[in-house]
């Protein structure tokens, strides 16, 4: 596995693989691999002739107050998994260079971006769109994974590959587990074992309104109390948000008259985890 840090040297790379009539499949990733981030890699191998992966932690998708310094990082280990699983490149690259002072473009994806935790992390999404969109062009990759976990990412992705032209096929991978349920996150590691007990409240949570559902809840206020009141009987847990909607333009659906996408996010101690699912009649 090639380890590139440089801009010039990773767009090189793929330029010369591209010419030699390769597909370029991409993870893009903030490192501190677990299983979600390996299957996504799995699937990139499996539908390119050579998978690149970056691990950046992109400082100017954290908030002031959010945890930038302390978001796990541990490059060796992450290197030995990606090497691994047959990685062709792991692409590193430095902040400075990402962002070389004047830096001053940005790309909002801004419906899109304005739901669900948008007003929770205000100019997430936007720096979220950017790090993307740069990795698009320094990577050109011809297909790109990203985890259904982060739902609202992924919306906001394939808007932006439709809105800004890349020919870049964007793929959902469906969230990867613990077996009690759990999301697998990098931020899992902040929770105590207390902590971790109660974070299956959020798959619980799905669990219960899938199941209003099936018993006939039709009213996004029905389905979604039936979820709040899940985490409402957790102590440690509280709700940020909970709320049904539309899995293409994410407004607020007030009845469950075809799929729609449940989303919450929920505070387990400090840490804020989310979690979705898609719910049909
Ligand atoms: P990160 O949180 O490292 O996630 C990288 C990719 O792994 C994302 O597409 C995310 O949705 C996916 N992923 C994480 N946990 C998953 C799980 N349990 N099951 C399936 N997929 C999972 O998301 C980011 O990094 C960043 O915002 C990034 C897109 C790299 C831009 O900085």
């Amino acid at each position: 596995m090639r380890i590139i840090e440089r801009i010039d040297e990773m767009a090189r790379w793929s330029e010369c693989e591209r010419r030699q009539g390769r597909r370029l499949a991409f993870v893009p990733t903030m490192g501190f691999l677990h299983e979600g981030h390996l299957q996504l890699v799995r699937d990139a191998r499996r539908r390119g002739d050579r998978a690149v992966v970056s691990i950046f932690v992109n400082p100017t998708q954290f908030a002031p107050g959010e945890d930038f310094a302390a978001y796990p990082r541990d490059l060796e280990r992450d290197r030995g998994l990606l090497e691994k699983e047959g990685v062709d490149v792991l692409f590193h690259p430095a902040a400075e260079e990402m962002y070389p002072d004047g830096f001053q473009t940005h790309v909002a994806v801004e419906t899109l971006g304005s739901f669900l935790c948008g007003p929770k992390r205000p100019g997430h999404f936007r720096a979220v769109a950017t790090v993307v969109a740069k990795l698009f062009n320094i990577v050109r990759p011809d297909v790109a994974i990203f985890g259904e976990k982060d739902y609202q990412q992924l919306a906001i992705v394939r808007r932006l590959v439709r809105d800004l032209n890349y020919p870049i096929e964007i793929v959902g991978h469906p969230t990867v587990r613990e077996p009690d349920g759990l999301a697998l996150s990098s931020r899992n590691v902040y929770l105590n074992a207390e902590e971790r007990k109660a974070a299956v409240c959020l798959f619980r949570a799905l669990g219960k309104a899938a199941c209003a559902v099936r018993r006939g809840a039709v009213d996004a206020a029905r389905i979604i109390a039936a979820a709040r009141a899940e985490i409402d009987a957790q102590p440690l847990a509280r709700v940020d948000y909970i709320e049904l909607c539309d899995p293409v333009t994410l407004e607020d659906v007030q009845q469950l008259t075809h799929a729609a996408l449940l989303a919450i996010a929920v505070r387990i101690g400090k840490t804020r985890l989310i979690d979705n699912t898609i719910l049909k009649r």
